[in-house]
C-alpha cells in the first residue's frame, strides 16, 4: 500500500491530533503517501482531501480538537453516500483509510469494508463506550477535566454546605460518570447501566449530614436523564440546598494527558503496521497494556462493558 488517507469523525476527543500525527509520521517513515480528509465522512463525499508532509502535523500533540475537523454526517450513512466516498477515494488514489472516531465512526468503516475498500478504526471518544479496547483516545483527558471541575465545586459546596449534582457526558456509558465518582469521592454515582433507587441516594445524603459532612456530590451521567430535574428531586426530598452544574462540552477540549498523548501514538502505529501489512477492516485497541486488533465489524456487534467492580467499590466506599 502506497497512498493511504486519513480522517476524523464524531464528537472529537483530546488526543486526536496527536493519533492524526503519529499515522502521518509513521506512514511517511514506511515510504507511504498521506492524504488527510476533511471534516469527516462528509468532507469525504465533497472531496475535501489534501497530502499531508512531516511538517503539516508539527505542533498538534499538544492541542485538543482535531486539525482534520470533524462531522456526524446522515448522508454517509446511505448506500449512495458511501459509494461517493468510494469515487473520492480512488480519484485520489488512496488505497487504505484510517478512521479515528467513536461507534458511528466504526459504522462508516464498516461499510466501507464491506464494499471491499480497507479500512482501520482508531477509537477516540471520550465516552470510553467502544467494545475491544479497554481505553479510548480522549477519555483520561476528559476525566481529568472533571476531577479539576469537581474539585473546584467541592470547595464552594463545602463553603455553603450545599449538595451538588453534576451532570457528565457520557450518552450510553458511565464511564466518566463513575470514574470521576471514585477519583472524586462523590457519595453517589447515576450511570445507564444501573438502576440505582433514588432512596438509596437520599439515604447516603442523610448518613452523610448527620455525621457531619459539609457537603455532598452527586455525578450524574447525561444518559440517565437531567440533572436539573434530579436536583429538584433531591431538594424536594430533603432539607439539602441543592445545586446543578452540567459540565457540557467543556469535558471535550483542551490538552490532551501524557496518557492520551501515549495511547494515541500507539494505536495510530499499530493502524499503520496493519495496513502495511494489507489488512483491512480491523479496529486497533489495547487490552491489558497490549496493543490489539479485531474485526471491525465484529466489534461492532459486541457491547462495551463498563466494570463494575469499580461501582461495588464506590458503593463500598461511599458510605
Ligand atoms: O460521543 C461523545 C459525546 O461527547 C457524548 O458524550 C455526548 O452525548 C455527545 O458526544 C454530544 O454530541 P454533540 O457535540 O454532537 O452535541
Amino acid at each position: 500500500m502506497k497512498r493511504i488517507g486519513v480522517l476524523t469523525s464524531g464528537g472529537d476527543a483530546p488526543g486526536m491530533n496527536a493519533a492524526i500525527r503519529a499515522v502521518v509520521r509513521k506512514a511517511i517513515y514506511h515510504d507511504m503517501e498521506v492524504f488527510g480528509i476533511y471534516n469527516g465522512y462528509q468532507g469525504l463525499m465533497e472531496g475535501k482531501i489534501e497530502q499531508l508532509d512531516v511538517g503539516s502535523v508539527g505542533d498538534i500533540i499538544q492541542r485538543g480538537g482535531t486539525m482534520l475537523y470533524s462531522a456526524r454526517s446522515e448522508e454517509f450513512k446511505t448506500d449512495e453516500g458511501q459509494n461517493k466516498g468510494i469515487e473520492q477515494l480512488k480519484k485520489f488514489g488512496i488505497e487504505g483509510l484510517i478512521v479515528i472516531g467513536g461507534d458511528g465512526s466504526f459504522q462508516g468503516a464498516a461499510k466501507l469494508t464491506a464494499k471491499g475498500f480497507p479500512c482501520i478504526g482508531i477509537p477516540g471518544t471520550i465516552d470510553n463506550d467502544i467494545a475491544g479496547t479497554d481505553y479510548t483516545i480522549g477519555f483520561d483527558t476528559a476525566l481529568n477535566t472533571i476531577i479539576e471541575a469537581v474539585d473546584k465545586i467541592r470547595d464552594t459546596a463545602t463553603s455553603h454546605e450545599r449538595t451538588y449534582v453534576i451532570e457528565v457526558m457520557g450518552r450510553d456509558a458511565g464511564d466518566l460518570a463513575l470514574w470521576a465518582g471514585l477519583a472524586n469521592g462523590a457519595e453517589s454515582v447515576l450511570i445507564p447501566e444501573k438502576d440505582e433507587p433514588f432512596e438509596n441516594v437520599v439515604d447516603r445524603l442523610k448518613r452523610g449530614s448527620e455525621r457531619g459532612k459539609k457537603h455532598s456530590i452527586i455525578i450524574l451521567a447525561e444518559g440517565v436523564g437531567s440533572g436539573f430535574d434530579y436536583g429538584k428531586k433531591i431538594e424536594a426530598a430533603t432539607s439539602f440546598e441543592t445545586r446543578v452544574t452540567v459540565l457540557g462540552h467543556i469535558q471535550r477540549g483542551g490538552r490532551p494527558t501524557g496518557a492520551d498523548r501515549v495511547l494515541a501514538s500507539r494505536l495510530a502505529g499499530k493502524a499503520v503496521d496493519l495496513l502495511l501489512e494489507g489488512q483491512g477492516g480491523r479496529m486497533v485497541g489495547i487490552q491489558n497494556n497490549q496493543l490489539v486488533h479485531h474485526d471491525i465489524i465484529e466489534a461492532l456487534k459486541q457491547t462495551h462493558n463498563l466494570d463494575m467492580s469499580l461501582y461495588q467499590l464506590m458503593s463500598e466506599i461511599s458510605i
